[in-house]
């Protein structure tokens, strides 16, 4: 039994090397059986390691937003006035980054002329005349100092858009709806060198798919469309507090792709964290800025409305990576791929060993993904 069985290693043992003694008779096929153990080391990385992969980082991404929602605020002193996403997108042509207006104060009807200049402005304040000396600009202020100090304020009189800004930020946010506004993000990806791309709107023919739905990353990953309020809740802050204020909400789509696997396996995964707040000071946070709207009267003179707003911005990062094995295997196995490519024609012009020419057909089988694999 003893030596049936060391016969029967033997064997096994010799059955190893008939395939290099094989290799041995044409010198030149030595390196073919160095090949074929490197190509078991290939498969033991393969699929153990998974160390095999190449990666690409460079993504190339294209972003495109569309705001819908309209909202209609009612401030006593001004009027009624309808908001539609080309008054409250800002800028209103699709980027990848934009603000919302969800709260704002108005001044309306500013003309060029004198006024007193606000009591918030430190270098406005005035005791007498000699404070606000003519021709001077007002530091961090509305306008440029007459001369004169205005009793009935404490402040210089001032050459400016007038009055100036004086209202209090409404506590409550004016545009409340907002957070029934929906977004729909349009994100396009490329791994330039796999020759992949996708994006992260569902293939269909129904057309009304978009219309309806909304992103559920369990029940729609491929709908990108988002409600306001769900997506300042997915950071941990509540839409309306931050409405009122205003803030930035940094939303990130990653694809992490393993391009061996099936197209379907490769696709976005939403996050979304507020960007304006540190856990210890919440007095930078909040976002505004000013802008004006300019109106001709009928006598042809300028005047304007100026609005200080608040809102959201949103800024839409893409990253991600695409794993891809084939070139890797190539990589590993043979020094130069020009070594590759001259083995590979010399066998399969001789079609000398039935061997190799599985193992390099396997290569080729497992890198361009078709083809019958056949091990003998
Ligand atoms: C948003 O829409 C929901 C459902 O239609 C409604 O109940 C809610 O009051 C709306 N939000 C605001 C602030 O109007």
């Amino acid at each position: 039994v003893l030596v049936e069985g060391m016969a029967g290693w033997g064997g096994f043992f010799f059955s190893l090397l008939n395939y290099k003694t094989e290799k041995y008779v044409i010198a030149e096929n030595k390196r073919i059986g160095i090949l074929f153990r490197l190509y078991q080391l290939a498969v033991w990385v393969f699929v153990v390691k998974k160390g095999y992969q190449e990666k690409e980082e460079a993504i190339q991404t294209s972003v495109i937003t569309k705001l819908k929602g309209v909202t209609l605020t009612n401030v006593t002193e001004t009027g009624p006035y309808l908001w539609s996403a080309e008054d409250y997108v800002i800028p209103p042509n699709g980027e990848q980054v934009f603000f919302i207006v969800t709260n704002y104060i108005e001044t309306p009807n500013q003309r060029l002329g004198f006024c007193a200049e606000s009591f918030k402005v430190p270098n406005g304040r005035c005791q007498s005349d000699e404070d606000c000396i003519e021709g001077e600009p007002v530091t961090a202020g509305h306008g440029i100092k007459t001369g004169l100090c205005l009793n009935s304020t404490g402040t210089c009189e001032i050459y400016a858009w007038c009055p100036v800004e004086y209202s209090k930020r409404p506590i409550e946010p004016l545009l409340r709806e907002a957070e029934n506004f929906t977004i729909y993000i349009k994100n396009f990806i490329r791994f330039p060198k796999f020759e992949f791309s996708k994006s992260n709107v569902l293939e269909t023919s129904d057309e009304g798919y978009l219309k309806r739905c909304t992103h559920d990353s369990e029940k729609h990953p491929y709908c990108p469309i988002f409600h306001l309020k769900d997506l300042v809740s997915r950071t941990g802050h509540d839409f309306q507090e931050m409405a009122a204020k205003g803030g930035s909400v940094g939303i990130l789509i990653k694809w992490i792709c393993d391009l061996d696997k099936d197209y379907s396996y490769c696709n976005p995964q939403y996050s979304f964290t507020r960007l304006d707040i540190n856990l210890n000071n919440s007095m930078t946070s909040g976002y505004n800025f000013r802008y004006a709207r300019y109106y001709k009267d009928h006598n042809g003179e300028t005047y304007r409305s100026l609005y200080k707003v608040y809102g959201i911005r949103f800024d839409i990062m893409v990253n991600g990576q695409g794993a891809f094995a084939c070139d890797m295997i190539l990589l590993y196995m043979m020094n130069t791929s020009s070594f590759y490519r001259e083995r590979k024609f010399e066998i399969i012009n001789f079609k000398y060993d039935k061997h190799v020419f599985t193992f390099t057909g396997f290569i080729d089988d497992l890198c361009h993904g078709w083809g019958q694999l056949t091990i003998n």
